[in-house]
């Protein structure tokens, strides 16, 4: 089982690893079994499965009940849960509480928080609760950013960035998620931190990358950001299937003899 001491012992090492987000069990149990060492329940199932806009409307116990269908399929990956937005960043014991409910009601082993939170997540870790960190663009902020913007481009945005990383580091993170953030920028943090940095947009040179599965597979709709790479098409896979299964029971050829009962 991936631990967050093998992410440490793979940095040393300069190994890279991937992270992949689920939201269910059986995409658990494909992700698993195909050796994705990081789990991510992120909070963007809030716009991948619940058909929000953005992940602000995902509530704790919705978090809670995609986690525990995920620790249902997984046994061998790290499996991290996103905190909601509202479940931590009122205060140290409601950001505890919370995170605590991820590992005992749903099985995870470390919850992620978006932002340069230093005493929340000093607190969490405090309590026993391995924590991942997430600056740049993160999603829970849009409003503040004014939209899904590239983030620290500016050299003094990025040198606050890189500061930020360092403290969070202090506070005991044991990984840190960089978001939509130049590659250079995402590159002098890496070199910075001794805890692994898992990337997404924000280019080739972090420990470790991050997809969301919608994106990878091609399930969502309309246009993806730059930076997602989708490795298949499923939208238009399924879509084939269901029409060609709707064609066949309109004309009348499904079900036929060997899917049939004599
Ligand atoms: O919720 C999520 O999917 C995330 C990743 C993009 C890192 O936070």
């Amino acid at each position: 089982m991936t631990t967050i001491h093998d992410l440490a012992a793979w940095k040393r090492e300069g190994r890279r690893f991937a992270m992949l987000t689920a939201y269910d069990f059986p995409t658990a149990q494909i992700l698993d079994r195909a050796g994705i060492p990081v789990i991510l329940v992120g909070d963007s199932v809030a716009n991948n499965v619940l058909g929000y806009d953005t992940t602000l409307p995902v509530t704790m116990e919705e978090m809670l009940h995609h986690a525990r269908a995920v620790s249902r399929g997984a046994k061998e990956a790290l499996l991290v849960g996103d905190m909601p937005f509202m479940s931590y960043q009122a205060g140290r014991d409601e950001a505890i509480r919370n995170a605590g409910r991820f590992l005992k009601e749903a099985g995870m082993h470390a919850v992620k928080l978006e932002g340069p939170h230093l005493d929340l997540a000093e607190a969490i870790v405090a309590a026993g609760i391995p924590v991942m960190g997430h600056l740049g663009l993160t999603p829970q902020s849009v409003h503040a950013m004014g939209g899904y913007r590239v983030q620290a481009r500016e050299d003094e945005a990025a040198q606050r960035l890189l500061a930020e990383a360092q403290a969070l580091e202090k506070s005991g993170i044991f990984s840190l998620v960089l978001e939509g953030i130049p590659s250079d920028v995402a590159r002098r943090v890496t070199e910075t931190v001794t805890v692994p940095t898992i990337g997404i947009g924000a280019g080739p040179s972090c420990d470790g990358q991050v997809l969301v599965f919608h994106d990878l597979v091609g399930l969502r709709e309309g246009r993806y950001p730059k930076f997602v790479k989708t490795y298949a098409d499923l939208r238009g896979e399924v879509t084939r299937a269901v029409r060609a299964f709707a064609d066949e029971v309109e004309a009348g050829t499904f079900p036929d003899e060997p899917h049939s009962y004599s």
